[in-house]
């Protein structure tokens, strides 16, 4: 396997799941010590509670001396069964509880196993295409600039527009070209001291100018001390801005951008909100699938980056969306782990 699809299938460290082979021998003390409680729990509440009204019951309905014998009988057999019943009740209960959330993230894991090896195979055949791509385009754009060049006033100028056109039209393509390369090469982390409250105050900078042009009103609800951690500063500054574009372009006719951290420790978050065109459930379910875009000139590549570079730091991204109303994607990070 190629390092490339290495880096891709990096679970989430956050969230990992061991699932032992074979026999656990702290499972079976576990459960021996909680059957030994919930037996004693068993028989004193039916010693206590049900047992005094229960046997007058039995006093009343076989009287007399002479019902002595069977008054035992019933007494002992309704005893050993309810509470040989209420136990394996409730052992069964629990074991079928641990099998089943076992199971729901067994079927999780290979979900994200699934998705994680397709966008190492899109991100493989991507790659290679861009960059077969690559070169001839460098060649195309020095050949345009060198007949630029010797045809400087010689021509009308209509037609040295078309000349500036070709070169703009492959320098579009170059850049579409680097953002595949970009996606499909394995981030590797160099985690140093990160202040998310930092990367926001400047990732709305950044995007001030489409900001603006949108009349979008922005609030920054940033905590008070630095929401800091050990994170890759170049992924984590690309993966917001990404993130903060998305929602602006959201919003073309205006609208409300909300960027928000928070600080509990261990765990640092930083959640973008906007009250834009918001998505339907099937968008979000394919959110993070390479080249999955709704815009005309979308590559698709921004939330599967988000999601490859959360996850590899060992963090989560949560999007939820309605549509016409808006979205939150929230992305929590751990603070002091040290990432590799
Ligand atoms: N904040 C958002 N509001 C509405 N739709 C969004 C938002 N963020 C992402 N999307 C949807 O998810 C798609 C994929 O986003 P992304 O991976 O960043 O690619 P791109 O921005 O190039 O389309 C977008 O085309 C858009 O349909
Ligand atoms: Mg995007």
């Amino acid at each position: 396997m190629s390092v490339l699809s290495k880096m891709f299938l990096n679970e989430p460290r956050g969230e990992r799941v061991t699932f032992k082979k074979g026999f656990s021998l702290r499972l079976v003390i576990l459960f021996t010590a909680l059957t030994v409680v919930l037996t004693s729990v068993v028989i004193l509440t039916w010693e206590q509670v049900l047992k005094p009204p229960y046997y007058e019951w039995i006093e009343r309905t076989y009287p007399g001396p002479a019902n002595a014998e069977n008054r035992d009988k019933i007494e002992q057999r309704t005893e050993h069964f309810f509470i040989s019943m209420t136990v394996d009740l409730i052992v069964v209960s629990i074991l079928l509880i641990i099998v089943d959330r076992k199971q729901r993230r067994l079927v999780e894991v290979n979900e994200q196993l699934a998705h994680n090896e397709k966008v190492a195979t899109l991100g493989r055949v991507a790659a290679q295409v861009a960059h077969e791509v690559r070169n001839p385009l460098a060649g195309l754009l020095l050949y345009s600039e060198h007949l630029k060049g010797k045809i400087d006033g010689k021509l009308p100028s209509g037609d040295a527009q078309l000349i500036d056109k070709i070169i703009a039209t492959i320098n579009n393509l170059t850049a579409t070209t680097e953002q595949i390369l970009n996606f499909a090469r394995p981030v590797t982390l160099a985690p140093r001291r990160v202040d998310l409250n930092e990367v926001a105050r400047d990732v709305i900078h950044l995007l001030s100018t489409e900001i603006s042009t949108r009349s979008i009103e922005t609030k920054l609800e940033l905590e008070s001390s630095p929401v800091a951690g050990m994170l890759d500063e170049p992924s984590i500054r690309a993966t917001t801005l990404n993130l903060v574009l998305n929602a602006v372009q959201a919003m073309p006719a205006g609208g409300h951008l909300k960027i928000s951290t928070h600080n509990s420790g261990n765990k640092l978050s930083i959640v973008i909100s906007d009250t834009g065109s918001g998505m339907s459930s099937d968008q979000i379910k394919n959110i993070f699938e390479p080249f999955n875009t709704t815009k005309s000139r979308g590559l698709g590549l921004g939330m599967p980056y988000a999601q490859k570079v959360i996850q590899q730091h060992g963090g989560k991204i949560v999007v939820e969306s309605q549509p016409g109303k808006g979205t939150d994607v929230r992305i929590e990070l751990p603070a002091n782990e040290r990432s590799h």
